[in-house]
């Protein structure tokens, strides 16, 4: 099988009450490690690719990687850009073999927005290349920010229908109190996310997929074993599971995993070399950081997307 666009994919996840994870990859054992569980498990997979993992990686390099974790698996694989932010980044991973691309015009003013994710939409449809957009951004919840200000930040579901029909985009990400990185929420916080929003859009956008980014667990026993290891990483918190379990069952057929994975790896090799001082073959570490990675990603398809056996 090719790679495929996310359309299929989400069409079943969104009927089936799952999502599909999507991995930031940069790099050939972050991508077995992701493709080694996703194969033992049936599970489809989105792959993607970050303009800094781009940078990082080289998109031709990617690109091949991903085609040979497509031919060893025979999964439904989608290999998309993350967080496009121009018309140009978009229009080059689609000319290179990109099934998917998300253009995020999230920081730009309403009209700008739906004018770049437009002019991304009609350039990718004519290749069969699948768009997700952006609307209202990604922040933590502030203890000290007054109500209007917070709520500036999350997705106003008044604009989620018009926002979808002007551009023509295939999915959707929201704001619904996710964040980026391993510091999702203060000390002390209660971890929240905006479900209310999530149904509101879900009436308003019937049978239309939804995507959440910022949406790593930062799974505790990782975290210590960094710490336990001389690294340095207090207060890390993210998103419980049960959350994303209870949206994957909503309209959100996407779900992105990025610092789940880094902190995986990142323990792993730290682990090794503490136990293992005298090592230098990157492959006895990195061999370790890739099934690290193949174990957490078995856990969020079994336990956060409820994907197994829907490839
Ligand atoms: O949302 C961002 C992803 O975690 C990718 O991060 O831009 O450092 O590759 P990156
Ligand atoms: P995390 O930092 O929560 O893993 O989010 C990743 C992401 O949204 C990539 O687009
Ligand atoms: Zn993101």
């Amino acid at each position: 099988m090719p790679l495929v666009n996310t359309k299929e994919m989400f069409k079943k996840a969104y009927e089936g009450g799952f999502a599909v994870g999507a991995f930031n990859v940069n790099n050939m054992e972050i991508i077995q490690g992701i493709t080694e569980a996703a194969k033992e498990l049936n599970a489809p997979l989105i792959l993607q690719v970050s303009s800094g993992a781009r940078k990082y990686a080289n998109h031709t390099y990617l690109v091949k990687l991903v085609e040979a974790a497509v031919a060893e698996t025979g999964l439904p694989i989608a290999l998309h850009l993350d967080h496009g932010d121009s018309f140009e980044l978009c229009k080059s991973c689609i000319d290179g073999g990109f099934t998917s691309v998300m253009i995020d015009g999230s920081h730009l003013d309403y009209e700008d927005n739906v004018a770049l994710t437009k002019k991304v939409v009609e350039y990718a449809h004519q290749f069969n290349v699948t768009v997700e957009g952006e609307l209202g951004q990604l922040a933590g919840i502030e203890d000290d920010v007054n109500v209007s200000e917070e709520d500036a930040c999350f997705t106003d579901p008044a604009q989620v229908y018009d926002f979808v029909t002007r551009t023509g985009v295939d999915s959707l990400a929201i704001a619904i109190g996710t964040s980026h990185g391993a510091y999702k929420f203060k000390p002390g916080q209660k971890p929240q996310l905006r479900f209310d929003i999530l149904e509101e859009v879900q009436r308003q956008l019937p049978g239309f997929p939804i995507v959440l980014h910022g949406a790593s667990s930062v799974v505790p026993e990782f975290v210590e074993i960094i710490n336990k290891y001389g690294g340095n990483m207090p207060n890390a918190i993210g998103i419980p599971e049960e959350m994303l379990r209870k949206a994957a069952s909503m309209a959100v057929c996407k779900i992105n995993i990025d610092s789940d994975l880094r902190l995986a790896m990142t323990a792993a090799i730290r682990k090794h070399f503490a136990e293992h001082p005298d090592h230098f073959d990157p492959r006895q570490y990195l061999a370790d950081g890739r099934a690290a990675i193949k174990q957490m990603v078995a856990h969020k398809i079994v336990n956060v997307l409820g994907c197994d056996g829907k490839a």
